[in-house]
């Protein structure tokens, strides 16, 4: 009976372990809600100027093939601070950094 004991807490442990992962791994990505919010952020206010369909416009394609050579961290500074001197707006105020690179993410799957 003892030994049973230990296994049954040596299990208990593990699945400790196993919810943190679970749990650090859905923090950066934003809720349900919140990434239709961003879906429809990406949809009316970036594609007033990146385009309905993210090919382009006033701002540039945001097409994955149009990111294929950028890295995250470029895409996801222009969308924290925007660009000074161009119109692309900071959107720091909107989102996290966590949110800004989830958008990238899905920018560079094409499928928004
Ligand atoms: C008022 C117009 C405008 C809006 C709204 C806007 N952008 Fe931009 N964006 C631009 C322009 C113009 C550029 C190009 C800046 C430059 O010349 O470097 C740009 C550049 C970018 C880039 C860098 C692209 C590259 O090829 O380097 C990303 C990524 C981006 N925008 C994402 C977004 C996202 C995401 C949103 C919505 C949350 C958004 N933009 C909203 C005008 C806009």
């Amino acid at each position: 009976m003892r030994y049973l004991r230990g296994v049954h807490s040596l299990w208990c442990k593990l699945f400790l372990i196993l919810c943190l992962s679970i749990s650090t791994v859905w923090a950066t990505e934003p809720s349900p809600a919140r990434q239709s919010e961003l879906r429809n952020l990406l949809k009316n206010d970036c594609g007033a100027c990146h385009g309905l369909t993210l090919q382009g416009g006033m701002g540039p394609s945001l097409l994955p093939d149009s990111l294929i050579e950028k890295p995250d961290e470029l895409l996801v500074t222009t969308i924290l601070e925007g660009r000074k001197g161009t119109a692309m707006p900071p959107w720091q105020p909107f989102m996290t950094r966590e949110e800004a690179a989830w958008l990238v993410a899905i920018l560079r799957k094409g499928k928004n």
